[in-house]
């Protein structure tokens, strides 16, 4: 199960996945296709997030992956001095209680079959200060990175793996609506970025394949970081 299947990462992924020999069920907030079981929710409310695992068992019997990637980045998320409770409110709910919601009634579908893979999408931000604060943003993402650590410690005797993945900046509709509004802020961004440009959402659907399959069998409790080297990094090549 691939959560925001339908924006950049999410839809990359899926279409890996299914490459791959994956039977996805891609779900989002808006209407899309994505998927060989396309489903709408709102990952915020905990009855659509349990309606939609039992709809998923019924219809395809097991659940293996949960790839708990969707989240929001809005521009009225910024310093901590401007941000409103509300929308510090409103990025929580879409980037860290879903992925409570989604683990907790997830899970339970990963432990009754044969164990499984959880990847929950965190963010370098997470790991990094950045001067262009997005404070909730930046706070969720932390939130996701320990909550991640803690599941893959509870069920790591279980059979079920859970993991962070941390990109980098990706070139996605999310990214590109922030920093469309203000290339100034894109430019001083690269400028920290070892490669000198932005991810690619195939290269972040290369990443959760590693951790969704048994190649990553040893690993869990870990963040991955895909970030074209940015948090290696003191100063980067000219
Ligand atoms: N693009 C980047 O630079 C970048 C960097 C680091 C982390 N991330 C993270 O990667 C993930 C995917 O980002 P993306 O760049 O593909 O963004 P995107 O905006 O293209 O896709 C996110 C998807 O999540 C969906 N979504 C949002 N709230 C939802 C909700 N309540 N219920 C269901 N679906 C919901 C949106 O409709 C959207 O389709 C996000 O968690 C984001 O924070 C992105």
């Amino acid at each position: 199960m691939i959560t925001g299947a339908a924006g950049g990462i999410g839809r990359a992924t899926a279409e890996r996945f299914a490459a791959e020999g994956a039977r996805v069920v891609g779900v989002d907030l808006r209407q899309h296709e994505v998927g060989a079981l396309a489903l709408s929710a709102d990952l915020t409310d905990e009855a659509a997030v349990a309606e939609l695992y039992g709809r998923i068992r019924s219809e395809l019997g097991r659940i293996d992956v949960l790839f708990n990637n969707a989240g929001i980045s809005p521009t009225d998320d910024a310093s901590v001095l401007d941000t409103s409770l509300e929308a510090w409110e409103r990025v929580q709910a879409a980037n860290l209680r879903s992925v409570f919601l989604c683990c907790k009634h997830g899970i339970p579908h990963l432990l009754e079959g044969a164990g499984g893979s959880v990847i929950n999408t965190a963010s370098f931000v997470a790991v990094l200060g950045a001067a262009t604060s997005q404070i909730s943003y930046t706070a969720s993402k932390g939130g996701v990175l320990a909550l991640s650590r803690e599941l893959g410690v509870e069920f790591a005797r279980r059979g079920v793996r859970v993991n962070a993945l941390c990109p980098g900046p990706v070139d996605t509709p999310l990214l590109r609506e922030l920093y469309a509004k203000d290339p100034e802020q894109a430019a001083r961004r690269l400028v920290h970025v070892p490669m000198g440009r932005f991810g690619r959402a195939e290269e972040i659907a290369a990443a959760a394949l590693f951790l969704a399959s048994d190649d990553s069998s040893f690993m869990t409790a870990q963040a991955l970081l895909v970030d074209g080297g940015i948090a290696g990094a003191y100063t980067t090549p000219l």
